[in-house]
């Protein structure tokens, strides 16, 4: 069956977005899952855009252990250059360039002409295959460009080294008939046939999943996609849906790809808890209704059979139906480390120990600990960092006739702190109450709650957006008490801002 390779632009094209940007051990961590998951090439960032950006795809490069790594560059020989420096320890490395070939953006972008684009970019091939072997060269905006310009440069990039070429549908603007035909035409015009032909697509008029199947069907080798579609916009186009419109539809596609779908789950769990966005309940493969049957027609059918309404299993991307009892509170930790292999996750031996500290409170409360209670605790060690405050004890004070009073008690190093405050509610009063002890300048941009395990006695997951010294972060608590998920998660978002204070000042004094 022919392959279809996926890179994966979750912490490029995806991370840009806003409210979607990740510090440096997240892409880390997010890199490592998607080279669990199996893609073919991770796309780990722009490094020209800043140090930070530099330093995490260099950091990525050296962690990623079997897929190729990239970076992108524009068409200019210094960021080229240095694209390569953050890439070059890769085990395999790739450098991307793009160039925009519309009108549009030649004209009021680039201010070049055709020809300008054309000489720049065949000597920047030139010059990235000088560099590293294996070149990948993009036409941004290629859906509005000449379609005989784009076949002119693409033989000529390809005479200089490239060994991709991808079409960008930049703002979403094609259909699937027109992406059909554009890589029909290209693909068999190019040449030399033994180059990988790529499409990268967003999803502004809801057509990127259409874009890029129309795109496989008519040839393309490789496409780009980012986890749960996050991207500028309304997204770039969403691996999980078109893996799986490749699983399922084997069939029609006659079409495979490198990824494991049992691991496509967990991948987009992992991001939504790191950026703390959530997803629509009808978000194809990952949302929550996706394998949910609510008519009474639909659920007698899977009864007597699960393919009368399922084309997929949830097993198939990771998700475990049986909502069996597996662990208690006499549970030990080897049974618990167990049981998170067995769900399928890896993890360190400290996240481990993090993650079964957290599991013993819970199991104080709770007596029976299901795989969705397991899934949600794994889920927050996910943001789990050094805990430099830790929660000791709170007392709310709250009713419609008084304003709502938080004591709330931290460790620090050993020594306990305690302070209180007063608030709209118990929530602002004990976040007020936070904010005394710790003397940061945090500023709340969103907070969250929602149920993530049924029962009477379910987890509810608070997460919490801050700003605190320049960084943005993501904040998670858990607890069957709402009051406590809430200052739990916002103790994370401390925690992780703390650090990521230390880290700048590391990094500064390294700088001096
Ligand atoms: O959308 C786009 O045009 C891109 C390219 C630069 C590949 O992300
Ligand atoms: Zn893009």
């Amino acid at each position: 069956m022919r392959k279809v390779l996926i890179l994966d632009t979750t912490l490029r094209d995806g991370e840009q977005a806003p409210g979607y940007s990740m510090n440096q051990s997240e892409k880390v961590q997010m890199a490592k899952q998607l080279d669990r998951l199996g893609v073919d090439i991770i796309e780990a960032g722009l490094p020209v855009s800043s140090n930070e950006d530099y330093r995490a795809t260099k950091a990525i490069a050296a962690a990623v252990q079997n897929a190729a790594v990239t970076a992108i560059s524009r068409c200019v020989k210094a960021d080229i250059q240095r694209t390569w420096e953050a890439i070059r320890k890769a085990r395999h490395p790739r450098l991307h360039l793009f160039i925009a070939t519309s009108e549009i953006h030649m004209e009021h972008k680039l201010n070049m002409t055709e020809e300008q684009v054309f000489e720049t970019a065949a000597e920047c091939v030139a010059y990235a295959k000088s560099l590293c072997d294996d070149v990948e060269f993009s036409a941004e905006d290629a859906t509005r460009s000449d379609r005989a310009f784009l076949l002119r440069l693409f033989n000529r990039a390809i005479q200089e080294g490239a060994t991709t070429v991808n079409i960008a549908d930049t703002v979403g603007y094609a259909t699937p008939t027109e992406m059909h035909e554009l890589v029909s035409y290209l693909k068999s015009n190019l040449c030399d046939p033994s180059v990988k032909f790529s499409v990268h697509v967003h999803n502004d008029l809801g057509m990127g999943v259409a874009n890029t199947l129309a795109s496989i069907h008519a040839g393309a080798d490789q496409v780009e996609c980012t986890v749960n579609g996050i991207g500028e916009r309304a997204g770039n186009v969403a691996l999980e849906e078109i893996v799986m419109a490749l699983h399922t539809r084997r069939d029609y596609y006659q079409c495979e790809t490198n990824i494991d779908t049992k691991q496509i789950y967990r991948t987009c769990k992992l991001l939504t808890t790191m950026n703390g966005v959530g997803l629509a309940p009808n978000k194809p493969i990952v949302g929550v209704n996706a394998f949910a049957h609510e008519s009474g027609i639909h659920q007698h059918g899977v009864l007597m059979s699960p393919q009368t309404y399922e084309i997929m299993k949830p097993e198939d991307i990771g998700i475990y139906r049986n909502q069996r009892v597996v662990l208690g509170k006499h549970s030990g930790k080897h049974a618990f480390a167990d049981r998170i292999a067995e769900l399928g996750y890896s993890m360190s031996e400290e996240a481990i120990v993090a993650a079964f500290e957290r599991f013993k409170r819970l199991a104080e409360r709770k007596k029976e600990i299901t795989d969705k209670d397991m899934e949600a605790l794994i889920g927050a060690g996910a943001l789990a960092i050094r805990e430099t405050y830790s929660l000791k004890s709170f007392v709310i004070n709250s009713g419609p006739m008084i304003s709502a009073t938080a004591v709330v008690r931290l460790v620090r190093d050993g020594q306990e702190y305690e302070h209180v405050a007063r608030g709209e509610g118990p929530i602002d009063a004990s976040f007020k109450a936070i904010d005394r002890i710790v003397k940061m300048q945090a500023k709340l941009e969103n907070w969250t709650m929602q149920a993530v395990t049924e029962g009477e006695d379910a987890l509810g997951e608070a997460v919490c957006k801050i700003t605190c010294n320049g960084h943005q972060v993501v904040g998670r608590g858990l607890s069957s008490d709402i009051v406590e998920a809430s200052i739990r998660s916002y103790i994370n978002a401390i925690n992780k801002a703390v650090a990521l204070e230390e880290q700048d000042q590391l990094l500064q004094e390294q700088e001096n």
